[in-house]
Order: structure tokens, then sequence, then C-alpha cells
């Protein structure tokens, strides 16, 4: 019986079994197949707060025995910052707004309670500009195998992809969390913005690969020069 016939659960609880299935089912599926393609390197994730999807990806590396795998979540631990572009507009965010909050603090009692180990990852607090966006090229993680981007707005985004585009590698996983939240006169912010990567990065290629929840889509990331012509 699948969790969205359990009738012991609430209609709630049912919806949140549900999206949490999901994300483990995509972690797991993208760990085990990293392992077995021999795919080096870390977890990245751009949008950790309220450590739901960490916890998910370290429940996948423990279900894979590949906690040798650190995890790296970076966040303002704050309110999502202002817009700064038009497509950073979507009916359900709310630039400014509350989402988020309560400093890194919080986000180490949710993984605490999650049972993930301090040495497991590192917490960066901060906005985007003022972390990734002042990194040096050699500044750790020097290796990732995958990368989650659920930092809602379009131009956040855009500085995760700034700060990815010299550490893509092929076979890596790239994996957008609000791939699928459009809007009655625009596409996704995530999928304009990775539409807008394509075009200006010619040397990449990503394959589409498991979609995450209700509203992620996954990419495996290729080398375009090992495309057949
Ligand atoms: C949907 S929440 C992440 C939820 C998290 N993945 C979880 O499962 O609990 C999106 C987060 O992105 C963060 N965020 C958005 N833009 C940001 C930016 N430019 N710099 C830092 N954090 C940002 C927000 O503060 C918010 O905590």
């Amino acid at each position: 019986m699948s969790h969205l016939e359990d009738d012991s659960l609430n209609p709630i609880e049912r919806a949140v079994h549900r999206i949490l299935h999901g994300y483990l089912e995509f972690f797991y599926d993208a760990w085990t197949n990293l392992n077995i393609n021999a795919i080096s390197g870390d977890y990245v994730e751009f949008g950790s707060w309220g450590g739901n999807t960490m916890n998910q990806a370290y429940k996948a590396l423990c279900l894979t025995g590949l906690t040798d795998r650190h995890l790296w979540a970076y966040d303002s631990f704050d309110t999502l910052p202002e817009a700064q572009d038009d497509r950073d507009y979507h009916p359900g965010w709310n630039p400014g707004g509350a989402m988020g909050g309560g400093g890194v603090d919080k986000f180490y009692e949710a993984c605490d309670r999650h049972g993930i180990p301090r040495e497991a990852y590192t917490a960066t607090e901060g906005y985007f500009e003022d972390t990734i966006g002042t990194a040096e090229p050699d500044d750790p993680p020097a290796d990732i195998a995958m990368c989650l981007i659920d930092c809602n707005l379009y131009s956040s985004a855009a500085t995760c992809m700034e700060w990815l585009q010299p550490r893509l590698k092929h076979g890596m996983i790239l994996a957008f969390d609000d791939y699928w939240c459009w809007s009655p006169d625009k596409i996704s912010g995530e999928q304009s913005l990775l539409m807008e990567f394509q075009r200006d990065h010619p040397e990449w290629t990503f394959d589409r690969y498991h979609t995450i929840a209700r509203a992620g889509l996954s990419f495996v990331v290729f080398d375009a020069a090992q495309m057949p012509g």
C-alpha cells in the first residue's frame, strides 16, 4: 500500500510523507548511481534552512553506505532577499519576507534532531553574494558530486550557478528544487536560468535525470565534447 492510500494518515501527514519520500527516493538513486559510476565528491546545497533536504540527503548517504561524502549547506538563515530581477517574481514567493530565519543555530538544532553528526557537514551562514560571491577559486569544496539549488529566487540561483560554473564536472548531478514553479505569464526562474546557462555555456550538456518530490528536477552534467557529433 502506498502512503497515498494509507487511511491511518490525515491528508496533511499524507502530503508530507509523499514529499519526504520523493526526496529520499531521489537522493537514494542519485547516490547509488554516482557511486556505481565512480563519480567522486561531496554534496552542496544552496537553501538549507529547515534541514529537511539535508536530512534526506544524509539519510540516503547512510542507506547507501557513502557517509565519507561531506555535506555543505549554504543559507542566509534569514529572510528571503529582496527581488533584484523581474524573474524573481512568482505567486508563491515573498521576496524580502519570511522564509527561513532563526540563524544558523536553528539549522544545527534541526540537524541534531535528525541525527546528522556535526562533522558530517559544514554550514555557511550569509547571503550568497557575501559568502560564495566572495569565494576564492581554491576555497573548498573542491570536488562536487551533487548540487541542489533550493533558494526559490532566480537571482539567488544565478549567484549559485556563477559559483558552480568553474566547479562543474562531467558526471555530477545538478538538481533544482523549484524547477516546475512557473506562473501565469512566466516560465520558472530556475528553468529560465538553466536555459540561459546552456545558451551561454555550450561546453556543458544537462541530461534530464530524476524529478524530485513535487516541483524539482535534476540533471546529469556531461562534457558536451563527449556527445556524439
Ligand atoms: C525553501 S528554503 C530551503 C528549505 C530547505 N532546503 C529545507 O529543506 O528545509 C529556501 C532558502 O533559501 C534561502 N535563500 C534564498 N536566497 C538566498 C540568498 N541569496 N542567500 C542566502 N540564502 C538564500 C532562504 O533564506 C531560505 O532559507
